[in-house]
């Protein structure tokens, strides 16, 4: 066969090779070291030394043009593929939402979400503290010593004793974020701590583990006012009405001083709950100014600062709101529960967008 006949049949086999594993085999069996240029080469050693230097010129003539046309269709063949994988592999992200969700988002988160946002938006941020807590921070710093009777009420959880006799609890509340916040943050201080709290007591309107949701304000002129108006502000948010009366009962914290317990007022219509309708109260949270000792165990100089705290529970106010029975249903895992409480998992809670 001449040359230009094995040129012709090599580089036609080049550009029909449909893809890489075909055009290797056609490398192989041009280039390759049995391959048909390759056999050619052997042979040149049989010829003159004239006959070798022209037919030598001509086998490495075709054998560059040979590798140039593989590595023209190779990078082809390259494109191709990945021009057909992006056609196959491509998503029209402008595509609604399927309808048939799968799971919900859990009163519990949903409420957490708004009670951020409305905070936040209110210059609120928000501070974080561990579930397993020392006695300091859940109960000395807040100034309820040892042999105080409000530690009874607590229906506390104690970890083993530590050699030095001391014991780690799981917080019953989340106020030992108001004594970690002061001793990392300088005031003015404007913080809210949602999170886990635990208590041994279970009924149907309390669970061994609950959810509160901790509010601090510390600055030199902060009074009551400020913290009935936050509060106020706050319901009228949460519950997405107009107005809503509120009631401050005095009562007692240690670590507030004075002390309040903060009704709602509402009506009961059809079985509902209407919040912010009607002469009856419903109790929400405690609440106070800061007991001056509690800012001294948080390094605040009680002589300059005062500020306001508050403590709700972030389950019961999902309670209310959303009409939900049972609080031990909350953490029963139960699906056909979830399904009819549940949230939809793309309608995240803004003060634009709305709340619920
Ligand atoms: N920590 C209190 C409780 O769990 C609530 C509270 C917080 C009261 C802050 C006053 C101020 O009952």
């Amino acid at each position: 066969m001449s040359l230009s006949t094995l040129a012709q049949e090599i580089l036609a086999e080049v550009a029909s090779a449909a893809d890489e594993p075909q055009l290797e085999a056609v490398r192989v069996s041009a280039l390759g070291k049995k391959g048909s240029i390759s056999e050619r080469m052997k042979s040149l050693g049989a010829m003159s030394p004239e006959e070798r230097k022209e037919a030598g010129a001509a086998l490495n003539v075709l054998k560059d043009k040979v590798a140039e046309a593989i590595s023209v269709r190779k990078t082809y063949l390259q494109e191709q593929a990945l021009e057909q994988r992006l056609a196959s592999e491509k998503i029209d992200v402008t595509l609604p939402v399927r309808p048939q969700q799968q799971g919900t988002v859990h009163p519990v988160s949903q409420v957490w979400e708004e009670v951020v946002q409305i905070f936040g938006d209110l210059g609120f941020s928000v501070a974080e503290g561990p579930h397993i807590e020392d006695d300091f921070h859940n109960f000395d710093a807040l100034n309820i010593p040892p042999e105080h009777p409000a530690r009874q009420e607590h229906d506390t959880f104690f970890f083993n004793e530590k050699p030095d006799g001391s014991r780690m609890v799981l917080r019953t509340h989340t106020s030992p974020v108001q004594i970690r916040t002061m001793l990392s943050e300088k005031p003015p201080i404007r913080i809210i701590a949602p999170g886990r709290t635990f208590r041994s007591d279970s009924d149907m309107t309390h669970t061994p583990m609950f959810n509160q949701i901790e509010g601090l304000v510390i600055d030199e002129t902060t009074t009551l006012g400020n913290l009935k108006w936050v509060l106020a502000e706050f319901c009228k948010a949460f519950f997405e009405v107009d107005d809503v009366k509120m009631r401050f009962r005095a009562s007692h914290f240690p670590f507030t001083e004075p002390s309040m317990e903060v009704d709602i007022n509402y009506a009961r219509e059809g079985g509902k709950l209407i919040i912010g309708h009607g002469d009856k109260w419903l109790e929400i949270l405690g609440s106070g100014m800061v007991h001056p000792a509690v800012l001294q165990s948080g390094g605040i100089d009680p002589g300059k600062y005062q500020g306001f705290a508050f403590g709700m529970g972030l389950d019961r106010i999902a309670m209310l709101k959303y009409g939900i029975p049972d609080l031990r249903a909350f953490f029963e895992a139960d699906l056909r529960w979830l399904r009819h409480y549940g949230f939809r998992a793309l309608q995240v809670p803004t003060l634009v967008g709305g709340l619920s």
